[in-house]
């Protein structure tokens, strides 16, 4: 019987899957116990810090359910969610425009709206008018593209975490016109925390780091023959831009107010124009 040690237990472990018959599993599996095993040796992981961070995986599959994902806000709060994007996107094109994370309050099944709809509905807050243009690589207007967008309120709560919100409210989807052209108008955005009444919130607490996201909002743009676009424009002068705690916000989303008016009346206009890269081949 082999002597297992610190230093050859690593190789047994990976020994026992090379029989592992799916070959990405097989990849994937061997890498992680490799780096699982190297983090273990580098810290120096003692019993009582493995017996917390299994109490923590627990606390955070107690407190997840079907309306509250905090293992999704884990993977968020450590980049993982982050990083895993940048790596889906590394292919695309550098002319289409950067994706960000989708977050967990995307809600499908949103009715189609006319342009110029105002998703804010009763909801208080400083107006605003939201309009764009989608193309695509080329700088063809797409028309007919589909436009998904969700927003939390300025309270800092989406719909579907805050009972005073009508189901539904700030979010609306849309078709752009023959000119590809989009519109539609909504309260300005406020920065919010993620949810940080569990597990996660404490992990923030003790790591020193605060739980907010720069105000932000998120879109989904789909047309035929491209790739479909997850991403979030960020308002600019945010002062969470450089700390996001879910590490979505980009340089390149980044927009700013500017004065508009309409009918008459003074509005302040976000303008973005996104660009759809091809459906790979
Ligand atoms: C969001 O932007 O909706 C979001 C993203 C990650 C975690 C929590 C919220
Ligand atoms: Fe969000």
């Amino acid at each position: 019987m082999r002597n297992l040690t610190e230093k050859n237990l690593t190789a047994t472990a990976l020994e026992r899957i090379s029989e592992c018959g799916d070959p990405r599993l097989k990849e994937v599996t061997t890498a992680l116990i490799r780096h699982l095993h190297d983090f273990a040796r580098e810290v120096r992981l003692t019993p009582d810090e493995w017996n917390v961070a299994i109490k923590f995986l627990t606390e955070v599959g107690h407190i997840t359910d079907d309306k509250r994902q905090e293992f999704i806000l884990l993977s968020d709060t450590l980049g993982l969610s982050a990083l895993v994007d940048l790596i889906a996107n590394e292919g695309k094109s550098a002319a289409s425009t950067d994706s960000s994370l989708l977050g967990p309050f995307y809600v499908d099944g949103v009715r189609e709206m006319p342009l110029g709809t105002d998703i804010a509905g009763e909801t208080a807050g400083e107006r605003v008018i939201v309009r764009g243009i989608v193309s695509s690589i080329n700088r063809k207007p797409l028309a007919g593209a589909l436009i998904d967008v969700w927003q939390a309120a300025p309270n800092g709560l989406y719909d579907v975490q805050d009972p005073n919100q009508p189901e539904k409210n700030l979010r609306g989807k849309f078709r752009t016109d023959a000119e590809g052209k989009f519109n539609f108008r909504s309260v300005k955005p406020a920065s919010y925390p993620i949810p940080f009444d569990g597990p996660v919130g404490k992990m923030l607490r003790a790591l020193g780091r605060h739980p907010y996201r720069p105000a932000h909002v998120h879109f989904m743009i789909s047309a035929p023959h491209h790739r479909t676009l997850t991403t979030a424009l960020y308002i600019d002068g945010d002062k969470y831009l450089d700390s996001d705690a879910v590490f979505g916000s980009r340089q390149s989303l980044v927009a700013g107010y500017r004065s508009s008016s309409e009918g008459g009346s003074a509005i302040d206009a976000l303008e973005f124009d996104f660009i759809l890269d091809a459906e790979a081949s």
